[in-house]
């Protein structure tokens, strides 16, 4: 049976953990496994622009010892007609999986509709679970587990990183608070079925609009950017709203003292995040782990 990655909740707690046990060893062994060699291909399709996701299944396709074909959405037929299935299913006479990034995650099912071989999201309005699984390694790094530890994400709480964090974090065991301004709330689809998931790995989902309640003993903070990608022009005041949601040594005080601080990147200093904070953050970590936790998702998917 193909496996596709399109949402968090696409892996179990004990496949999770799997992947995340596979991506330190990864790590710890960098360029001493090749289980892709063959070799084997990937597509990694961008509809929206990137650095990290770009760079990290690049180099990461390589160290597999695959070959990784980086398609610009531009360069092909997808603004002309040809739908994303019948790419999709074509594609898949090609290479041994497919990564895209896009806009709706309707169109990401429509992908992985039309494919045979296995499709990874790699980051919709919805979701972004290849970063999940970096942040989660990197907590894993610093504080030796997730289960059972407090998450605080502050800013956008509908964005497509307050939905990871609700799936991701439920499925690591972990306390996920969300807080966020009024209007910019999550699904509530997203977050009953992140509370469903929370009552089975023993964490908890909590989402409201109060940052210091959200941060009070928390483990790990995380923030992300207040416009995404697609959002630039939507009309909303994505600034003044947010301004009590920014991470800063203040707001930080309330936290455990050993406070994983993390950002997906790219991050915007001074807005949802003061600089001293982003310098010292876990971040630059987390997005070196977005390489060994794809390596290992890919390890795992297609081995
Ligand atoms: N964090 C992340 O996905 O970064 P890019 O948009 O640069 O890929
Ligand atoms: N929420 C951000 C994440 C960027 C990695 C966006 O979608 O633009």
């Amino acid at each position: 049976m193909i496996r596709h990655i399109l949402r968090d909740d696409d892996l179990t707690a004990a496949e999770q953990a799997a992947v995340l046990d596979l991506a330190a060893q990864l790590k710890a062994d960098r360029y001493g496994q090749r289980p892709l060699a063959g070799p084997r291909s990937v597509a990694v399709i961008f509809e929206k622009p990137s650095l990290r996701t770009r760079v990290s299944f690049e180099a990461g396709i390589v160290e597999l010892g695959g070959h990784p074909i980086i398609i610009d959405a531009q360069s092909t037929h997808f603004g002309r007609g040809e739908t994303v299935a019948d790419a999709a299913r074509v594609l898949s006479r090609f290479v041994r999986a497919v990564v895209i990034r896009t806009g709706a995650d309707e169109r990401l099912a429509e992908l992985a509709a039309g494919a045979t071989v296995p499709v990874v999201n790699g980051l919709t309005d919805g979701f972004h679970p290849c970063q999940l699984l970096a942040d989660l390694l990197t907590v894993r790094e610093r504080l030796g587990s997730t289960q059972g530890r407090t998450l605080a994400f502050l800013g956008d709480t509908g964005n497509n990183m307050a939905n990871s964090y609700l799936l991701g974090g439920a499925t690591a065991g972990m306390h996920v608070r969300l807080a966020g301004p009024a209007g910019f709330d999550p699904d509530p689809a997203v977050v009953a079925r992140a509370a469903q998931i929370a009552a089975t790995t023993g964490g908890s989902i909590e989402v409201g609009h109060d940052p210091v309640r959200a941060v009070a003993g928390a483990d790990v903070v995380a923030t992300d950017c207040w416009t995404s990608m697609g959002q630039e022009s939507d009309g909303l005041d994505r600034i003044t709203p947010f301004r009590p949601y920014q991470v800063n040594a203040d707001l930080l005080a309330g936290a455990k003292p050993h406070v994983v601080v993390l950002h997906c990147l790219p991050a915007h200093r001074g807005e949802e995040i003061t600089s001293d904070v982003l310098d010292a953050s876990a971040a630059w970590d987390e997005a070196e782990n977005r390489l060994h936790a794809q390596k290992a998702l890919l390890t795992w998917l297609l081995s």
